[in-house]
């Protein structure tokens, strides 16, 4: 069954001007765009969307990375894309991703990753109404 999954091109992803080459990465991979857009977080967004790490010691960091310059959010389709996706973009360290995954190709650190890939279909829905409205959604690709 078809399956949608969130990622977010992020800040050093859009400032590198690695939009292009992720989405291809995507588009060969399988993935169909459903939903595509740039925003600028601000500090607010950024810790409402990653609220489940609040208590994490990289907390801080993460939301003033997410919200120093704008990023992608792309709602993508496919069976399985949820953990389809996180195979394609490798591990959060860079240094431990895969050779040809997203991160290993793009990311500079584990901080600085390029990518987000949504974790679980609970977490995937949740993130994709956060960004995106039905209205902003194809709900049939032709
Ligand atoms: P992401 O998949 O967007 O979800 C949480 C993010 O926290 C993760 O990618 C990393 O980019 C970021 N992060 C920053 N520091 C760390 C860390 N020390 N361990 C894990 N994730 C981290």
């Amino acid at each position: 069954m078809k399956q949608r999954t969130l990622a977010i091109l992020k800040p050093d992803c859009v400032r590198k001007n690695l939009i292009g080459k992720v989405v291809k990465k995507m588009e060969e991979a399988g993935f169909k765009i459903v939903g595509m857009k740039m925003v600028k977080l601000d500090s607010n967004t950024a810790g409402e969307f990653y609220a489940v790490h609040k208590e994490r010691p990289f907390f801080y960091d993460l939301v003033s990375f997410m919200s120093s310059a704008p990023c992608v959010p792309i709602v993508l389709e496919k069976e399985n894309a949820i953990e389809d996706f996180r195979k394609l973009i490798g591990a959060t360290d860079p240094a431990q991703a895969e050779d040809g995954t997203i991160r290993k190709l793009y990311a500079d650190s584990k901080e600085q990753n390029i990518v987000h890939g949504s974790d679980a279909p609970e977490t995937a829905e949740y993130e994709i109404k956060y960004f995106f409205s039905s209205k902003e959604l194809v709900e049939n690709y032709g």
